[in-house]
């Protein structure tokens, strides 16, 4: 079965095509099933975040270059596809809307099957698939998201997440606060390794129980780089050093409670290679296999709608919907969504 995965929700529009085939083992060639995937990112302006309405206008206006580019790359002719599935939420209305718009076109002219699909659970299904993984712990951080889940009946369940603003939006606004445009966690990113004292300003350090906080850390590293006498790369050094140990914190928690002894990351922070490094720490002290989404596929993209609207489709032929239906849901909840498939 060929699907096309549209993908919308935020900052990025992106397409795949993927051959999925139910019957191949899990432990096949890695990402051989995704033909092609392309993908245009929005840029803000310097110093701001994403303007919900520049970035659907940014969406509407690729569209068409990065469908075309998809298909050719894959080789494949629309007529051929057997499924369409788009990322229906959670995200931003405007951006959503030019997928589902795109999705719902595409499906009525060339009248395929039309599947919706949780964006958050195209993050955890892609991971888990290109890492072999079978049922980890796992930990979804993004710009929308921060959260620690397991797999139980059929649904994904939310074992911590954070209180106030997510990873993503952390670094983001940090980074925007020094003047970058979002998304600007590699830049972070960048900026830390660039640090030569490797100086740790004292920081707020907040979780709770499996919860954590980093609106404090935000504040506080605001007032960082209010003061000029400060270094940037020191700042930024610190930042990451912080906030990951808060994550890594409540990571070993639930790794304890649980005794899982596999491990995941995904979403688009999972491209930090600190964050990494200081997971695979500890995993090797509780034992667990560390897994890391491929760099490729951490950030939005059409290959995880596309293979999650494979599974989806495959396990229950009545989830597609009519092409009217094609909504969007701005505030899809994952652990809300039944996933029967697994
Ligand atoms: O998964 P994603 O592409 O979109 C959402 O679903 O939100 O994640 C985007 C987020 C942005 O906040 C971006 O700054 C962050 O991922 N990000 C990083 C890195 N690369 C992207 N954060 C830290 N370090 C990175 N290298
Ligand atoms: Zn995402």
């Amino acid at each position: 079965m060929l699907c096309l995965g549209i993908e919308s929700t935020a900052h990025t529009f992106g397409c795949s095509v993927i051959e999925y085939n139910k019957d191949s083992s899990y432990s096949e060639l890695k990402d051989s099933f995704i033909l092609s995937e392309t993908r245009d990112i929005y840029q803000a302006s310097a110093g701001w975040g994403i303007h919900p309405r520049d970035a659907s206008k940014h969406h509407s206006q690729v569209a068409a270059y990065i469908l075309n580019k998809c298909l050719q790359e894959a080789r494949v002719d629309i007529k051929n596809i057997d499924l369409i599935s788009y990322s229906a939420g959670p995200g931003l209305g405007p951006c959503l809307r030019v997928g589902a718009v795109v999705s719902r076109s595409l499906a009525s002219f060339y009248n395929k099957p039309l599947v919706p699909v949780n964006h958050a659970v195209g993050h955890l299904e892609l991971g888990i698939k290109l890492t072999n993984s079978d049922n980890p712990l796992t930990l979804l951080v993004s710009g929308g998201h921060t959260m620690l889940l397991v797999f139980h009946r059929n649904r994904w369940r939310i074992f911590g997440e954070t209180l106030d603003i997510t990873l993503g939006q952390l670094f983001d606004q940090v980074g925007r606060k020094m003047g970058f445009a979002s998304p600007c966690g590699n830049k972070i990113e960048e900026l830390s390794n660039l640090s030569k004292t490797n100086y740790l300003h004292p920081l707020p350090y907040i979780i709770k129980g499996n919860d954590v906080s980093f609106s404090g850390l935000l504040s506080s590293v605001k007032s960082l780089i209010d003061d000029k006498s400060n270094s940037i790369y020191d700042i930024c050094f610190s930042l990451q050093e912080t906030a990951f140990a808060i994550i890594v914190e409540a990571v070993e928690r639930a790794l304890a409670f649980t005794g899982n002894k596999e491990f995941l990351i995904v979403g688009g922070v999972s491209a930090n290679k600190r964050l990494s490094e200081m997971l695979n720490l500890a995993c090797i002290s509780h034992g667990s296999d560390f897994n890391s989404c491929p760099l490729r596929y951490c950030g939005d993209n059409g290959a995880q709608i596309a293979w999650t609207g494979s599974q989806i489709y495959s396990s229950d032929k009545s989830s597609c919907i009519m092409p009217e239906n094609a909504t969007i849901n701005q505030s899809w909840r994952l652990d809300s969504v039944h996933i029967p498939w697994r």
